[in-house]
């Protein structure tokens, strides 16, 4: 039947670890993936920067080119497939594509973050598809789990370890009592941490991820910047011991988006601490997983791998089945690849600081002396924050000692005012780390 059909040609910007990866794929599973398709698919040209680069074995009828013109402009290519990363040209590149009538693949999650708006609204001007499965998860079909599995729902929240790279550093320091420097350094020896790992650690590749995800979720545009994002570099292996010994807990950087109601949406990416027995407390290393609560279906949880070679591909090659069997079909680009327009503006209100409740995990570290915990517990109350647990610990170099609060739900204005105050005792010896508490009280 696959050969009855006109051949899908296929274009590559990018044969990098994910483009040899969908090459791979597509060579070792052909006869699966085109009788699902129910067209034969053909790779007919890739982009790359340096031609001189060497390669792995590549099919020898695929054009490897420096110049975007010689698949921007083949008429044989219907689906243009980006996998080079970044912001420009990339953002470019998708643009050209679409307008030359083409539907595109990206597991990009940088531009998509950033001009969602420009490429889906010139999608749809031009009626072509888009479709984004590996650029959040890796390989978990979590977008198009969200998108249409649970289509029926009214997401409630969405909870996430959504970045391979600082899950594999806690989980090292949780495991293994290594400290932050040591287990990145691990995570790089191992090809998981960039040489400047600083977008990775400091939480804007979970930021970018939450805001594709969230958009979906919640069918309303989420942008980076209504997201409030910290990171792990100040977690040390002690705050691991602590919050395991005195909350039942193990830290992870979570990616959350909560519906507050009609009304309001928090966000946030936040070392967070969650009891062990969690779903998300067993994602380790660079897995990810993914934890989504609908009215209907209750909790779902995806987990898998969020990167490497052939989990991405993977995800890149869904999307592709989807839009070819469309493309045989007749019928590519009429239905938006996701179920929120881009027009509707209504949505919930993001939540800043004066809208959001929370519990919190505060680490003080204080001069050892008599009255200290009074003065601390003295201006949380002042500001209406009840405290469930206080922990004081054994005292560090000098005579500073660390001082652990737990608190119970209290607004997040209020308890940065509190910190505010508590930051100019004379008795606080260090900046106070900041964490969230997502347990039930
Ligand atoms: N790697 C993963 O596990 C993973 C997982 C999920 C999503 N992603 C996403 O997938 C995309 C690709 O990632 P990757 O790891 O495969 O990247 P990569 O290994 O760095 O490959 C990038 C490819 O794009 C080409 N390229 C980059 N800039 C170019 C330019 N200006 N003109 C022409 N070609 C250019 C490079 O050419 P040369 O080969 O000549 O350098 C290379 O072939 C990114 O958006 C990434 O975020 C990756």
């Amino acid at each position: 039947m696959a050969k009855e059909k006109k051949t899908i040609g296929i274009g590559l910007l990018g044969l990098g670890t994910v483009g040899t990866g969908v090459v791979e794929l597509l060579q070792r599973n052909r006869p699966l993936i085109e009788s699902r398709i129910g067209a034969p698919l053909k790779v007919r040209a890739a982009l790359v920067r340096d031609l001189s680069k060497p390669r792995p074995p590549l099919p020898p009828d695929l054009l490897v080119t420096d110049d975007p013109e010689k698949l921007l402009k083949d008429p044989e290519i219907q689906i243009v497939v980006e996998l080079m990363g970044g912001f420009e040209p990339a953002r470019q590149y998708l643009l050209s594509a679409i307008r030359a009538g083409k539907h595109v693949v990206t597991a990009n999650k940088a531009v998509l973050a950033k001009h969602w708006e420009e490429i889906f609204q010139a999608a749809h001007d031009q009626e072509v598809d888009v479709y984004l499965e590996g650029a959040v998860g890796g390989g978990i079909p979590c977008i198009q789990s969200i998108n249409d599995g649970l289509a029926a729902n009214r997401i409630e929240s969405l909870m996430a370890i959504l970045n391979g790279t600082t899950n594999f550093v806690l989980t090292r320091m949780a495991q293994e009592g290594k400290s932050f420097k040591e287990a990145l350094a691990e995570a790089q020896k191992k090809g998981y941490a960039e040489a400047d790992p600083s977008f990775d650690i400091d939480g804007m590749d979970s930021c970018h991820k939450l805001a594709i995800l969230a958009s979906i979720a919640f069918d309303q545009r989420v942008r980076i910047e209504d997201i409030s994002v910290q990171g792990i570099r100040e977690i040390t292996k002690k705050d691991l011991q602590d919050a395991k010994e005195e909350m039942g807990c193990t830290i992870k950087l979570l990616a959350l988006a909560r519906a507050h109601g009609q009304d309001g949406l928090e966000l946030r990416v936040a070392p967070t601490l969650i009891p062990l027995d969690h779903p998300l407390a067993t994602v380790d290393d660079v897995y990810n997983g993914i934890y989504v609560t609908g009215d209907a279906v209750g909790s779902v949880m995806f987990y898998g791998k969020g990167a490497g070679k052939l989990p991405t591909a993977s995800a890149v090659i869904s999307d592709l089945i989807y839009i070819a069997r469309n493309v045989a079909a007749g019928v590519a680009g009429k239905v938006p690849a996701v179920a929120f327009d881009v027009d509707r503006q209504a949505g919930r209100r993001v939540l800043g600081k004066e809208g959001v409740q929370g519990r919190f995990f505060l680490r003080f570290v204080t001069l050892d002396q008599p009255g200290v915990l009074a003065n601390l517990s003295g201006v949380l109350s002042d500001q209406g924050i009840s405290i469930s647990s206080v922990a004081q610990k054994e005292r560090k170099k000098g005579d500073k000692v660390p001082v652990l609060i737990s608190t119970y739900l209290t607004s997040e204005k209020s308890l940065y005012d509190a910190l505010e105050k508590i930051e100019r005792l004379p008795v606080i010896k260090e900046k106070t780390l900041v964490m969230r508490l997502e347990t039930p009280e």
